[in-house]
């Protein structure tokens, strides 16, 4: 079949990266546009790369009419929490206001699906722990409600115009292309299970457990963790939903189960076969003590059907990257 060309914008970051390889890899038309700020020119391997910003109207525009674009899968923001709290207007700028020019540029050229990258921050702290996408958002920092209030705006051009869209919120994407090609290579990372498979490959001295007397099994943070290549297949599942008429939507992208802080270092210790150094140190502020997907509803809709749900898989594959970016830094 003769399908119209998908732009990945944030195609050189974690996640778009993964999710470019599974469209190539299903033969689909694919063209990246990363400013590579926060990316890196070697995780878009050899698919059609444009450099470019997405608040660049002259540039969107051009990219979307030259190739014909007919969806926009939307990845390029900034994902740093604490930074979103001391700079909220640089967020609030490439995040939102980014997504309001790119989403004027795709009414104008005539896109009709667009997948967007949300959050589970979105929810704040959901009562009890679990998020359900009918749970009221919340966000308790500018990055979460950055991400809303494109969710909103979404909503809102959706209901004026033919355009349709499925905005995935994501719980905590971990792991790694199980071939070794692509990974997060971050430099500061501060999500857990990159940085304790940092601290497991000797890059840093030792691993700090940021709250030990949460309301939780064992007084540590709870997180529904989710390998990015499941993630990236829900990409792929919105792409066929919405190609085949679907209706807008908002959906969870999690597993609908947690695990502790203890338990991810305890089983990144038993995929390395070695003992971390651990630091218990005071809990993060803005932490929640858990956040868990209620997951249910992107199976029933999408037919979504994750393939690497289990913990040590995706510790597995982010040892292995760690490793591979230690002989081959990017
Ligand atoms: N943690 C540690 N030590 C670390 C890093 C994290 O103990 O060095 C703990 C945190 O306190 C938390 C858990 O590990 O309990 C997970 O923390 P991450 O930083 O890996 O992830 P977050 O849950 O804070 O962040 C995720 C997403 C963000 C999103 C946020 C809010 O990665 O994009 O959830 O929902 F904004």
């Amino acid at each position: 079949m003769n399908r119209a060309t998908i732009l990945v914008t944030g195609g050189a970051g974690y996640i778009g990266s993964h999710v470019a390889l599974q469209l190539r890899a299903r033969a689909e038309r694919v063209v990246v546009l990363d400013d590579l700020s926060r990316g890196f020119r070697q995780a878009v391997l050899d698919t059609p790369l444009v450099v470019g910003q997405v608040g660049d109207r002259d540039t969107v525009l051009e990219v979307l009419r030259t190739h014909g674009i007919d969806t926009v899968m939307h990845f390029a923001a900034w994902t740093v929490v604490p930074q979103s709290v001391s700079e909220p207007l640089k967020y609030y700028g490439n995040n939102t206001c980014s997504t309001r020019s790119l989403l004027e540029c795709c009414l104008e050229a005539g896109v009709r699906n667009f997948v967007f990258s949300s959050s589970a921050a979105v929810y704040g702290i959901p009562a009890g722990g679990i998020a359900a996408e009918g749970t009221p958002p919340a966000p308790i920092n500018p990055y979460g409600t950055s991400k809303l209030m494109s969710e909103w705006m979404l909503r809102d051009v959706a209901a004026a115009s033919p355009l349709k869209y499925v905005a995935l919120r994501y719980f905590n994407v971990a792991g790694s292309d199980s071939a070794g090609r692509v990974g997060q290579a971050t430099p500061n990372a501060t999500l857990l299970v990159k940085v304790a498979c940092e601290a497991a490959v000797g890059k840093r001295p030792h691993i700090s457990i940021f709250g030990t007397d949460y309301p939780t099994p064992d007084g540590t943070g709870v997180r529904d963790y989710i390998h990015v290549e499941d993630l990236a297949t829900a990409h792929l599942d919105a792409l066929d939903y919405l190609r085949g008429g679907g209706a807008s939507t908002v959906l969870n992208v999690g597993y609908g189960h947690g695990y502790s802080v203890r338990e991810v270092l305890a089983s990144i210790e038993r995929v390395a076969g070695k003992r971390l150094a651990t630091r218990e140190e005071p809990r993060r502020p803005g932490d929640p003590p858990a956040l868990v997907a209620r997951a249910d509803r992107i199976r029933s809709e999408l037919g979504w059907r994750p393939r690497l749900d289990d913990l040590d898989t995706i510790v597995r594959t982010s040892l292995e990257w760690e490793r591979r970016l230690l002989r081959d830094p990017w």
